[in-house]
């Protein structure tokens, strides 16, 4: 059992709500950032109890801010805890808090867990985190809960909107026009799915990705010698003609050719 695990089973201050497999995923991506000096925002405040485990887990360098709709959880500020109120899915909340904290190291979102307000926390508050921090959204089973606007491959949910994220993680390599590189492209170095949690973590790309070899061929390389003009322009022109092909296919929603 991990020391997050153990804090929520021991504990008997305020009360924390989480299910019971996310230790494991916090502790997974957060362990590195123990007793420096970090900064995380939890999006869920309730009765308080998860910023507190957060500054038992982080230790006292941690500056911890919350957010809720709920007034009342404003009485629950203490040493290196602050919270403000206010909605998760009001972008100009949002902004104003953006003005207030500094960049952040870990973003929890554990709000209302509404399409809305995950997409918008997201799309608002991804620039304030970190080049190297981040992005953890939790409860996102919901995208597949009527109550919330969610749904199985319904659009418009959390999870149909991640899964769109991971087409921009590997924008370098793609041959369509529709997929370009996008400032999460280059900022976004991996995309983690659990069950019921999505962990955007960030890392700043300076050059596209590449490709390397190392060592001693085992056999001889097909492309070893010079091959002909001709041959080459057939690949070229096939190649050509294909990428030309899967693009109308896709425009008809018909699965393209695959090039081999
Ligand atoms: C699941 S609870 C948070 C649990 C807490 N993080 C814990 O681990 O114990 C969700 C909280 O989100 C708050 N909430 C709901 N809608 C919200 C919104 N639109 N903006 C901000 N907070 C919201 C609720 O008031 C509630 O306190």
């Amino acid at each position: 059992m991990n020391d997050l695990e153990s804090y929520f089973r021991n504990n008997d201050k305020r009360l924390i709500h989480k299910w019971a497999h996310y230790f494991e995923v916090y502790d997974q991506h957060f362990s590195r950032y123990r007793n420096r000096e970090i900064v995380i925002l939890e999006i869920g405040v309730s009765q308080g109890g998860s910023l507190q485990m957060w500054k038992s887990y982080f230790g006292d360098k941690a500056k911890i801010y919350g957010i809720d709709v709920d007034p009342r959880c404003k009485e629950l500020e203490e040493d290196n805890i602050k919270i403000f109120i206010g909605s998760q899915e009001n972008p100009t909340f949002l902004q104003e808090i953006k003005a207030q904290i500094p960049p952040i190291d870990i973003l929890i979102d554990d709000g209302g867990h509404t399409m809305n307000q995950q997409i918008i926390s997201f799309e608002e508050l991804y620039d304030h985190i970190k080049a190297d921090g981040i992005y953890l959204c939790e409860d996102v089973m919901t995208s597949y809960w009527v109550t919330y606007g969610g749904g199985h491959k319904r659009s418009g949910t959390f999870l149909e909107y991640s899964k769109n994220l991971i087409d921009q993680l590997h924008a370098y390599h793609s041959q369509q026009r529709s997929l370009k590189v996008s400032e999460f492209t280059n900022s976004a170095n991996s995309i983690h799915f659990y069950d019921g949690v999505v962990v955007i973590e960030k890392s700043k790309r300076v050059t596209p990705p590449h490709h390397e070899k190392t060592g001693k061929d085992s056999f001889d390389s097909p492309t070893a010698g010079k091959r002909p003009f001709l041959s080459r322009l057939k690949s070229h022109l096939r190649y050509k003609g294909l990428l030309h092909l899967n693009k109308l296919l896709q425009k008809l929603r018909i699965k393209g050719f695959i090039w081999r």
